[in-house]
C-alpha cells in the first residue's frame, strides 16, 4: 500500500557528465545546461518507512546524501534492510564499497552474481559480521523489506565486461542478469535496469504490470559509433535500445503496463536532453524518462 520508489541515479554506467566524455550531452551537463544524472540505482520501500537498494552505484555515497529517507536517524542508524544486486557490473556493484562502515543489512544476489563478488577479495571488505550475504535463486520469492516480496528472473544479458573473454554471448539467459519482480499486497512493479532482448518470457510476465523501471541505455543501437565514441553497438552491450523495430518503445506498446519509466541511460542518449525530440517521442508513447530524486508512489 506504501509501496514507493525513488530514483537514486538514472543514468548507467559512466553516469552524466561522465569524467571523460566531451560528448554533446556531457558537455552541457557540465554547464549546467541539462540536468546531471547519477549512475544507476533505485530504493524501493513496501512500508513507507524501510528501505531496499536495488543495485549500488559508484555514486552511492552521494546518492544517500541526496536522500532524506536514506538518512541516519540515529548515531549509526539507518532505515535500510537490504541491498540487492542485479548483475556484476561496475556501475551496480563498486557502491558496496562505500557501504563498508560496518552498518548491517542484507546483500541479496543470485549465486552468479555472489561468485563475482566473492572472487574478488576487496568486497571482504563488507564485514561479514554484520553484512549478511543472501544467496537467491531464480524465481524464488524473497522478502526484500518489510511488506515488500521480491523474485528475481533471468533477462538476456551477457556477463561482466571485465570478465569477457573471447566470444561474448551477449543475450546469454542465466543468473548473471536478473529483472526483479516487486510485490505489496496489492501491486507489482518490475526493475529490468539491463536487458538484451525482448522475449515470450518477458512479455508473459510484464503484461499488465503496475510499474516498469526498464533498460533505457540507448535510443538508438549505433549510437555511441555515430558520435565517434567507440564501436560498440547497445546490443554488443548487451542492451536493447529505445527506439526502431526492435526497440523497448515498440515492444512494450501493447503490454498493458500502468507505468513506464526507463532508468540507466548512457550519457549519450538524447532523451537526457529535456527538450529533445527523442524524450518528446518517448513520452508520446507513454514512457517517462527517469531522472535522479524522482520518486513514484
Ligand atoms: C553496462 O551496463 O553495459 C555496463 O555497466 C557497462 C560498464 O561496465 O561500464
Ligand atoms: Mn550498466
Ligand atoms: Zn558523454
Amino acid at each position: 500500500m506504501t509501496f514507493r520508489a525513488h530514483i537514486l541515479g538514472a543514468a548507467a554506467g559512466g553516469g552524466l557528465p561522465q569524467w571523460n566524455c566531451g560528448c554533446e550531452n556531457c558537455d552541457l551537463a557540465r554547464a549546467g545546461d541539462i540536468p546531471s544524472q547519477t549512475q544507476s540505482s533505485l530504493a524501493v520501500t513496501g512500508d513507507g518507512k524501510t528501505w531496499a537498494v536495488l543495485n549500488a552505484s559508484p555514486d552511492i555515497r552521494q546518492q544517500f546524501a541526496a536522500t532524506p529517507a536514506l538518512h541516519p536517524t540515529d548515531l549509526r542508524k539507518l532505515s535500510l534492510a537490504s541491498v540487492l544486486v542485479t548483475n556484476g557490473d561496475i556501475d551496480h556493484i563498486a557502491g558496496l564499497l562505500v557501504l563498508r562502515e560496518m552498518q548491517p543489512f542484507t546483500l541479496f544476489a543470485t549465486p552468479g552474481i555472489h561468485d563475482v563478488l566473492a572472487q574478488n577479495p576487496i568486497f571482504d571488505a563488507l564485514n561479514s559480521a554484520v553484512v549478511t550475504r543472501q544467496t537467491i535463486a531464480l524465481e524464488e520469492p524473497f522478502t526484500l523489506a518489510p511488506q515488500l516480496t521480491a523474485t528475481l528472473f533471468p533477462v538476456p544479458g551477457k556477463v561482466p565486461l571485465y570478465l569477457e573473454g573471447e566470444e561474448v554471448q551477449t543475450d546469454l539467459i542465466g543468473d548473471q542478469t536478473v529483472g526483479v519482480k516487486l510485490e505489496t499486497s496489492d501491486k507489482t512493479a518490475f526493475y529490468i535496469p539491463g536487458c538484451a532482448a525482448m522475449t515470450d518470457d518477458l512479455r508473459a510476465r510484464l503484461t499488465g504490470a503496475d510499474l516498469l523501471f526498464f533498460d533505457g541505455t540507448l535510443w538508438q543501437d549505433d549510437e555511441m559509433i555515430r558520435a565517434r565514441l567507440g564501436q560498440k553497438t547497445g546490443a554488443r552491450m548487451g542492451h536493447m535500445s529505445m527506439s526502431g523495430p526492435a526497440g523497448s518503445i515498440a515492444a512494450f506498446a501493447d503490454m498493458g503496463i500502468t507505468q513506464k519509466l526507463f532508468v540507466h541511460m548512457n550519457n549519450t542518449n538524447p532523451v537526457l536532453r529535456p527538450a529533445s525530440d527523442e524524450k518528446a517521442q518517448a513520452e508520446a508513447a507513454g514512457w517517462i524518462v527517469g531522472q535522479d530524486g524522482m520518486e513514484i508512489t
